[in-house]
């Protein structure tokens, strides 16, 4: 049935008018971005085997009228009305062209401060939150897709506490997600047990806010529905390629792209199951791909139709692309290894240490054979000509992967048979092919006769499809249940786990959930954000089973 999805998503998001199949979006997009036959033809041969993906923007506006090309974008707020507005309009001129944006809010004054001009009180950044959100409304119905937003407050802003509090309801700014800035110190603070220090003091009101009443905040809204997510700041900044260029205060909507103000970025994956040779990843097949697709990802930012000059002048300044992985569960369940394991823990972070090497090796080249990026040499990379600050992260790939028909990203499976709904109504009832055949092997050993062996099967799905889990069902061999984990069977402790092997060998960041149980506490809640922070990652999205009503993956639903 997967093949309905995904012709389904190619109908519906990717070819245009005159297409009729992802041949044609391939030949599209190769042809708009090779420069000379033999690249286009490259190009079009590593999308064409779903070896490599750019980004949707890419696959759905190449060649075509709307010239748009990347992902992810972040604009400066300041504190005035014309900044606040022109962010305003600029967020919808991308959101129109299939980009998403983020935001941090903190320079607005905050609420029931004065305001000289108009002899009143200022409103705050999160009633202003509320016109991006409500735009972002108007514009979704016209695109292909619904815009996102990163809304993102600092942990030292007077208006911390509503700014949390803003999503508790659910369908409150529903086209963002939002994320508290926190820095080191702020984190010292929970982890020394300094809850009763303040945080931060109203100037006009004098209220005052300590890290217990932000950490509280925090935890109880992930509690409550899996928001906000959590940004570390210093980590974001130490890595950041262009220190000179300015501090990094944002993310775009799902996390992976920390950038500068006006900064865009176009993200590309590499589909790893592709790459699996009997018991072992093709390296050398790897590392060609990864070159490959570093050269497209950098003839994008010149071929892309920026949606503000501004935006193309800080994009072309540092030149940053965003390579990664998907397939990442997939990958480990063909090679026999859990996910949740030493072993490919191991792997993983071998895999993706190949891949930046070889995507640093290919920016090198093409530095030397063209340029360096422009502001390379105050650079963190001025000792070695590279032609791009930042080349990999990991991007959720939610759309593409269902184009390449692989897990996404770096997440674990949610499901191995399960409903899913898409846009107008329709359902699909998936079953992961590895899982069925697996199964039907476990089957057929444990079972004499083929009725009770296909009436097992079809017990084994149905439970999965109500309860989501194979764990409980005690007649499959156990190294089968230790393999088909989904990602509420996997500790909280070993999602992260994951994530911390990936990003120290990724340059930007990493859009990842870490699934708690549904009777996951507060408690819980605080220790995966202090164990995600002592594990050096820059940021942390949680979300506990069953606290969301709207989610896209129905598990109990009948087809
Ligand atoms: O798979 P696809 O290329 O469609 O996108 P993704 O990897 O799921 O998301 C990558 C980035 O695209 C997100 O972090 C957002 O910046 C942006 N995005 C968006 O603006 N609107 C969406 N509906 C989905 C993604």
């Amino acid at each position: 049935m997967t093949g309905s999805l995904t012709t389904h998503i190619l109908a519906a998001r990717y070819l245009r008018d005159d297409e009729n199949s992802f041949t044609d979006v391939c030949r599209r997009v190769a042809d708009a971005i090779g420069e000379t036959q033999r690249e286009k033809e490259t190009f079009f041969s590593e999308m064409h085997s779903l070896r490599f993906l750019p980004n949707s923007p890419t696959l759905m506006n190449a060649g075509t009228e709307n010239g748009q090309l990347a992902a992810c974008f972040t604009l400066p707020i300041g504190d005035s009305l014309p900044t606040i507005f022109d962010a305003l309009k600029w967020g919808a001129l991308i959101h129109q062209s299939g980009g998403g944006t983020g935001y941090n809010f903190s320079k607005i004054r905050p609420k029931a401060s004065p305001v000289r001009e108009l002899d009143g009180m200022a409103s705050g950044p999160v009633s202003f939150m509320q016109i991006f959100n409500q735009a972002t409304e108007i514009i979704r119905q016209g695109g292909r897709r619904r815009g996102a937003n990163m809304g993102i407050l600092n942990a030292d802003h007077p208006d911390i506490l509503t700014f949390i509090h803003a999503k508790e309801r659910e369908g409150d700014l529903a086209n963002f997600n939002i994320s508290v800035m926190v820095t080191d110190a702020f984190m010292a603070c929970i982890r020394d047990g300094k809850q009763d220090s303040v945080w931060t003091t109203h100037p006009a009101t004098g209220d005052e806010v300590t890290v217990g009443d932000i950490w509280d905040a925090i935890t109880g809204g992930i509690w409550k529905n899996g928001e906000p997510g959590v940004l570390f700041y210093n980590e974001i900044n130490h890595h950041n390629p262009t220190p000179l260029l300015g501090e990094i205060d944002a993310v775009n909507p799902c996390g992976e792209q920390p950038l500068l103000p006006f900064e865009s970025c176009v993200l590309g994956s590499v589909n790893l199951t592709r790459f699996v040779k009997e018991d072992h990843i093709d390296e050398v097949g790897l590392k060609q791909t990864t070159g490959i697709a570093v050269r497209m990802l950098d003839r994008i930012i010149d071929k892309n139709t920026y949606p503000l000059s501004r935006i193309e002048t800080a994009t072309k300044r540092t030149r940053k692309v965003g390579l990664g992985v998907m397939g990442v569960h997939d990958t480990l369940l063909m090679l026999g290894i859990p996910y949740d394991s030493a072993k490919g823990r191991v792997l993983c972070g071998h895999v993706m240490e190949c891949i930046t090497t070889a995507a640093v090796e290919t920016s090198h080249v093409i530095a030397v054979e063209s340029d360096s990026f422009p502001a390379w040499d105050n650079s963190r990379w001025n000792k070695c000509p590279m032609r791009n600050a930042a080349l990999t992260c990991i991007a959720p790939t939610g759309s593409i992967s269902l184009l390449a028909d692989c897990s996404p990203g770096i997440e674990p499976v949610y499901s191995y048979a399960y409903t899913r709904r898409h846009t107008a109504g329709s359902s699909f009832a998936m079953l992961h092919p590895l899982f069925a055949q697996d199964l039907a092997t476990a089957a057929r050993d444990r079972f004499s006769s083929q009725p009770e062996v296909d009436q097992e099967i079809n017990a084994v799905i149905s439970h999965l499809r109500r309860t989501g889990t194979v764990q409980d069902i005690n007649w499959l061999p156990a190294s089968f249940r230790r393999l088909y984990k989904t990602a509420t069977d996997i500790s909280w402790k070993d999602h992260i786990r994951m994530q911390a092997v990936f990003q120290p060998r990724v340059h930007a960041a990493i859009s990842k959930t870490i699934n708690m149980p549904h009777s996951a506490t507060d408690d819980d809640i605080a220790a995966a954000i202090l164990f995600a922070w002592g594990s050096n990652l820059k940021g942390i999205t949680c979300y506990r089973t069953g606290s969301r009503r709207e989610v896209v993956y129905a598990i109990g639903e009948e087809t």
